[in-house]
């Protein structure tokens, strides 16, 4: 049975425990054996039983659970870099969308794109963002509106859940905005969702969640009511794009609706705040959103106080957010939004492993949880998220495999500590 031992501090990352409490054990070991894990725990304790077995030796390094990035676009044709450019001369996010930018030319490139270039691009990313410790990825589709490429992106995202490393977890965001050729008949465009993809994408298991942008020039409360509760009606789980550039009243709805997640959230209200406190719905922050689009943050302080889960993750996509580093989303986390490393952790694991349903098997390293890991080149995990380097990842077991780094890494010296 495989045993890691010198890990200087170890996060468990228990779900029943408050967000501020990430399980830190300190001189730590784990033990795992077919893809789960056994027992963790501190050295000291380590049962007779598994003393005996080799051990690799971790150099006093830290160890947390494979990250989960629970909001990213990963499937896209083209990039948007002129819209960089444009937004650094003081043009809005949304009147570039006006001017025929934004959301509609990703989708324009993407039903441009044949299935093989827009895996091969999304397969690169994954390797990447596998590199940097995440072993989970929630992935949307969105930039397809309609049958054709919501179902070839959908498609993309089954052929990489089978053939990569990562396991991926995709959403239907058919209801990402109206596509331009249904601008001025939007009913027909509802019409196709409800009708015909939201039941094909159920009923073929091409996603476990619906989720819909509700924005000024994007869905409206009550269409998206009507969406997402169609969507309910097929089994798909429930995310809302909600409060990301004015105050829509998106919060409200994913607590009336009982959705598993809120996301962005940067302009929601105090009323929001409360719903989703007694709703239970995981709110996701999106750090490196506002980051790139000069926007507040989501209140992410008040909004643990008040007992809601905050979950992290990066949003990747090529306007908002065209970053995967979802360790710097962390660590702007903890600087910007009051997040203390162990919230943010916490936020990139377990939260955000609730946040897709998957906290039973994902998102904590305690026994009967995936042996899905990181292993960090920091002495804990404030040094880690305060330290912020390119990557300080250096190795990763996914289900009890090691798909980067090994041993020989391990034995090699960190000049950083
Ligand atoms: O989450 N807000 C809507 N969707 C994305 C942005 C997509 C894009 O700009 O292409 C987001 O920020
Ligand atoms: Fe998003």
């Amino acid at each position: 049975m495989p045993v890691l031992n010198n890990i200087s501090q170890l996060a468990t990352c228990p779900p029943d425990r408050p967000q501020h409490d990430a399980g830190l054990l300190e001189n730590a070991a784990l033990v795992w054996t077919d893809g789960l894990v056994r027992w963790v725990g501190p050295i000291t304790d380590m049962p007779t039983q598994y003393q005996d077995e080799p051990a690799i030796d971790c150099a006093h390094r830290l160890i947390v659970p494979g990250l989960v990035d629970c909001h990213t676009h990963l499937c896209f044709g083209g990039w948007r870099s002129d819209e960089f450019e444009l937004r650094l001369r003081g043009a809005s996010y949304q009147e570039i969308a006006h001017a025929g930018g934004g959301i509609a030319s990703t989708v324009a490139a993407t039903r441009g794109a044949s299935l093989d270039e827009l895996q091969h691009k999304a397969e690169s990313i994954l390797d990447e963002m596998l590199d940097l410790g995440i072993t989970t990825v929630e992935c949307k589709s969105g930039y397809g509106l309609d049958q054709a490429n919501e179902l070839k992106q959908l498609e993309v995202y089954r052929q990489l859940n089978d053939s990569h490393l990562v396991d991926l977890v995709p959403t239907f965001l058919g209801a990402h905005i109206i596509p331009p050729e249904h601008e001025k008949h939007r009913d027909r465009y509802i019409s196709l969702l409800c009708d015909v993809l939201i039941p094909r994408v159920a009923r073929q298991g091409l996603a476990r969640f619906c989720d819909a942008f509700v924005e000024t020039g994007a869905y409206t409360i009550e269409e998206t009511r009507h969406i997402l509760s169609v969507a309910a009606e097929h089994g798909l789980g429930i995310k809302i794009h909600a409060d990301q550039l004015s105050d829509g009243g998106g919060a409200e709805l994913a607590a009336e609706l009982g959705a598993v997640s809120a996301e962005h959230l940067e302009y929601v209200s105090e009323a929001g705040v409360e719903a989703l406190a007694a709703s239970g719905t995981v709110a996701v922050s999106l750090p490196l959103a506002s980051l790139y689009l000069g926007e507040p943050y989501m209140p992410a302080r008040k909004m643990m106080d008040r007992g809601v889960p905050v979950a992290v993750a990066t949003d990747f996509n090529p306007g908002s957010s065209p970053s995967y580093h979802l360790p710097l989303a962390m660590t702007l986390a903890c600087i910007h939004q009051g997040m203390t490393p162990q919230e943010s952790l916490k936020g990139a694991t377990s939260v955000a492993a609730q946040a897709v349903s998957l906290s039973q098997q994902i998102g904590t390293l305690l026994p009967g949880y995936a042996a899905d890991l990181a292993i960090i080149d920091a002495p804990n995990l404030n040094h880690w998220l305060y330290h912020f380097r390119p990557n300080a990842c250096i190795a990763v077991l996914k289900n009890g495999a090691w798909v980067r780094g090994n041993q020989s890494v391990l034995a090699i010296n960190n000049p950083s500590t």
